[in-house]
């Protein structure tokens, strides 16, 4: 097994020095109550701020032990009933009959449920509510839910569903980008994008280039798969745990479908074993499923997907097809390029047009582009409705020029760092993205100076080059890409959120957000936040389940945004309650010191206690003055609040400033392929971000190598296969291979670096969850660099993921091809999806019921 080496240590860099310092504390199960906590005997060092510090995520321990409580390992009721469903075998068809009376009657059964159960609104969608919870007539896509199935026991339902009839007749199915094209089958109207003017300087541009960019979904692999457990109230109001991103869509959506107000339901989520994505929308079908149950039976009821179920049921990230015309320089300088975007975007809307709203911003990604149209389709399909995924649309629409960056190379033989460099956003002047926002504060340029000096990148391409030239056997590839992501919801209402913070008599404090915690250290970071504020240790503060009851009204957590938003909303509820401590802590003093004016301007917060600046000797104890306030009736419970402020986005002129700040980076990698198999193996990759002023450098730290991670799956391995009926092959482990442990880079560095001129946002800090994603980028480029020694001058078409496979039908196109690039021509009939035709598949495949 590969070592994982870690980079020279910098000041700047996230460090575990102070590990063993903060041991964690966690929110365990034990036999007696539900929901515990063990608390930790270890003092912390109160001398030092909490933000800053990489303390473990406050799951730590129960992810590791398996204490940390999911939905469905939540100790079932007496009466409790399991919910399972039925669902299409077939891409497109008309339900004629399905034998949901007779199941209904089988041993063990307590009822089959239809769309004609559903009390209230049976269709659903973030923005459009265009997507049946359970099919009626007609069925869009294999795995679509039709029946709900209720059962005492998981054997009884099997055995149930082992009698399923269900009679459809087929429909012709659309599964591609072309095919839906052709069948005119689009969701929402077509977005545009424009800067300049495109047309002249094609015609005027020294040189152009076209072609088209074909990349592949991805499934998000959460490891705990779609859950729901609800438990009936009285007059027909409703409970629910749900494994979500969004407790209050979940709320509205199972209120609507079950008919009553909001306010009949409560929606929490302790925790998820991961989202990325998967969770901001597509939790809502079993949350109604349980939901639905349980009202109709009076009976708690639990449905937790299988995973091969889920990953056959749920959507992914979107396949996008993009064809691209691009103008330049001989230098390399980009005169101008349009971008005809298509993305695949299954059966319904679901957040398609947000997804593919954000490709549009992230499709300059970090090159300024004077002239350019950026035009943008959904096409639907009969596959699940495809869905967030870290990144969000983002990471296609960089893909593709990123693609276009390393042809431009190819075409002026130059070193593709040298086209990224002299198109990178400046600072002053080129620093207007197509969308108008203006791209300020950012080191893009340094970032990438620094990266290529400690990754010795000139060196390494040399040597790089002469292996090419050498090696009979294998190819090798280096590539460095930058990376600019937008923080904030691009729907610019989204960008809101509220916390309650409660402080008990005995100094100790509950924090509630509408924030979910699904690993990536949320909860760590507002526990630090808040006890900084009152001064006090971490282990005082404690964050509670994220309920509908408690914070109203919130979006989901997902934009990365959700310490910015939940976080300053957190502060902003301790501060309310630190001043009118204050008011208390200062006729406090006042008594004591004769003579002394009280102001509440001279009170400290510091080392778990207050003081007065003019006397700081005289300290109170926080538990102390808590305690006063309570007798002075005080209230010590607050409601913070934020909006983010100064964004806009005119969705009719397509300009705006739609977000707060950018995250950015930058990545090198380096790959190795074998000439015979196709095989890839990442070599190295050095990674560089700005993140700002980190909270908590060790979970960010782990959200940069999480995410780069995530990220070479998509562009090398991950490759969901369907069979030319819709079916998804690929759909458990067994088939569909993330990265493991052997794939990370034997050298493998992850820096970050400061930048003086980002000064906003909660501490200083950015947001980190999604952009490290898109670093993957470096190691795609890599590879089409490894390609593109193969035969000078020819420029090989790579689709992503790149596989190797994909590398090897490349490379054996391009020893096939003549100087007069025939493959190229082929590019534009190649398919986002793949497809196995029937007849190629060994074993018929068992349809999905
Ligand atoms: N990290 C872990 N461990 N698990 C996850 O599911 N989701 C990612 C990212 N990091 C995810 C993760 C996605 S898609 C988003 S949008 C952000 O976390 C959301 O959380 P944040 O706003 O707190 O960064
Ligand atoms: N990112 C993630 N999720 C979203 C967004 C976004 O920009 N807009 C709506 N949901
Ligand atoms: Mo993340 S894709 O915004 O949930």
């Amino acid at each position: 097994m590969k070592a994982l080496k870690k980079g020279p240590e910098k000041k700047t860099s996230a460090s575990f020095e102070n590990r063993d310092k903060f041991p964690m504390d966690d929110y365990t199960s034990n036999k007696n109550s539900a929901y515990s906590d063990k608390f930790d005997q270890f003092e912390l060092n109160f001398k030092s701020k909490l933000a800053g510090k990489p303390i473990p995520h406050d799951s730590a321990l129960g992810h590791v032990t398996g204490e940390a409580l999911f939905v469905d390992d939540i100790t079932p009721v007496k009466n409790e009933l399991i919910v399972d469903f039925i669902s299409s075998p077939v891409a497109h068809g008309n339900i004629k009959s399905l034998n949901f009376k007779e199941l209904a009657q089988q041993d063990g059964i307590a009822g089959v449920f239809t769309h004609e159960d559903i009390p209230g609104e049976n269709l659903y969608g973030p923005v459009v509510q265009d997507e049946p919870i359970l099919a009626s007539d007609i069925v869009q896509y294999v795995g679509q839910p039709v029946a709900i199935i209720a059962g005492e026991s998981q054997k009884a339902i099997r055995e149930a569903k082992k009698k399923v009839r269900l009679n459809i007749k087929e429909l012709k199915p659309v599964f591609t980008i072309d095919e839906a094209i052709l069948a005119k089958q689009y969701i929402g109207e077509k977005r545009t994008f424009k800067q300049g003017d495109f047309e002249r300087a094609w015609r005027e541009s020294e040189h152009i280039l076209k072609g088209t960019f074909v990349c592949n979904g991805q499934e998000q692999f959460y490891l705990e798969s779609q859950a729901a457990l609800a438990h009936p109230g009285e007059h027909g109001d409703i409970h629910i745990h749900s494994s979500t991103q969004n407790p209050s869509e979940i709320q509205t959506v199972v209120a609507e479908a079950l008919g009553i107000g909001n306010h009949q339901v409560v929606c929490v989520c302790k925790r998820m074993g991961g989202g990325f994505g998967g969770k901001e929308t597509q939790a809502a079908i079993p949350a109604v499923m349980a939901g639905l149950v349980a009202t109709i039976t009076g009976r708690p009821a639990r449905v937790a997907y299988t995973k091969d179920d889920d990953m056959r049921s749920t959507g992914k990230r979107h396949p996008y097809k993009i064809h691209y015309k691009a103008a330049f320089t001989s230098k390399g300088k980009i005169t101008g390029v349009r971008f005809d975007i298509y993305s695949n975007g299954g059966a319904a809307a679901d957040l398609s047009g947000s997804v593919l709203e954000r490709t549009l911003f992230h499709s300059d990604n970090a090159y300024y582009i004077p002239n350019l149209i950026f035009n943008g389709v959904i096409c639907k399909t009969n596959f699940p409705p495809n869905t967030a995924f870290r990144g969000f649309g983002g990471p296609q629409g960089m893909a593709n020029i990123e693609n276009v960056i390393q042809e431009i190379a190819i075409y002026l033989q130059k070193d593709a760092l040298e086209i990224r460099r002299i198109n990178c956003y400046k600072n002053r002047g080129r620093n207007i993205t197509p969308y108008g926002q203006v791209v300020k504060n950012h080191i893009l340029p340094e970032i990438i100076d620094q990266l290529a000096e400690t990754s010795q990148y000139s060196k390494r391409m040399k040597q790089v080059e002469e292996f090419n030239r050498n090696s009979q056997t294998h190819l090798r590839g280096l590539a460095l890409t930058p990376m600019k992501f937008g923080i904030s919801f691009t729907t610019t209402f989204l960008n809101q959120g509220n916390a309650l913070v409660n402080v008990y008599r005995d100094g100790t404090v509950q924090v509630s957000t509408g924030g979910t915690e699904m690993g990536q250290g949320l909860n760590t970071k507002i526990r630090q936040l808040v006890a900084d504020e009152f001064a006090i240790s971490y282990y005082d503060v404690k964050l509670m389940i994220t309920s509908t009851e408690k914070n109203n009204n919130t979006p989901p957590t997902a934009a990365s945004a959700s310490t910015d938003l939940n976080g300053i909303a957190a502060v902003n509820a301790c501060q309310k309650i630190r001043s009118k401590l204050c008011v208390v802590a200062s006729n406090y003093f006042k008594n004591q010191e004769k003579g002394l004016k009280p102001s509440v301007k001279q009170i400290c917060f510091e080392d778990n206690s207050v003081f007065d600046k003019r006397n700081p000797k005289n300290k109170l104890a926080f538990r102390k003055l808590v305690q006063l306030a309570f007798m002075e009736r005080v209230s010590m419970g607050e409601r913070g609040f934020y909006q983010t402020p100064e964004i806009q986005f005119n969705r009719d002129t397509e300009k705006g400033e739609p977000f707060f700040y950018y995250t950015m980076g930058a990545s090198v990698s380096e790959v190795l392929i074998d000439r015979f198999t196709g095989q890839l193996s990442l070599e190295r990759a050095d990674l560089l971000m700005d993140i700002g002023e980190s909270i908590n450098p060790g979970i960010d730290r782990g959200q940069i190598i999480g995410g780069f991670i995530q990220g070479l799956g998509w562009v090398t391995n991950e490759e969901l296969r369907y069979s030319d009926k819709g079916e998804l092959l690929s759909f458990s482990p067994t088939t569909y291979k993330i990265p493991n442990i052997q794939d990370l880079p034997e050298i493998f560095n992850v820096e970050t670096i400061t930048n003086p001129h980002h000064q906003i946002n909660i501490r200083r800090s950015k947001a980190v969850g999604e952009p490290p994603l898109m670093l993957c980028l470096s190691v795609w480029s890599a590879v089409k660099h490894a390609l593109s020694s193969v035969q000078k001058g020819a420029c090989p078409q790579l689709n992503l993921p790149a596989t190797a496979e994909e590398i090897l039908r490349r490379l054996t196109e391009l020893k096939q091809q003549d100087k007069d690039n025939t493959a190229k021509h082929d590019a534009e009939k190649e398919s986002e999806v793949v497809v196995v035709q029937q007849n190629e598949l060994p074993i018929k495949k068992k349809q999905a019921a």
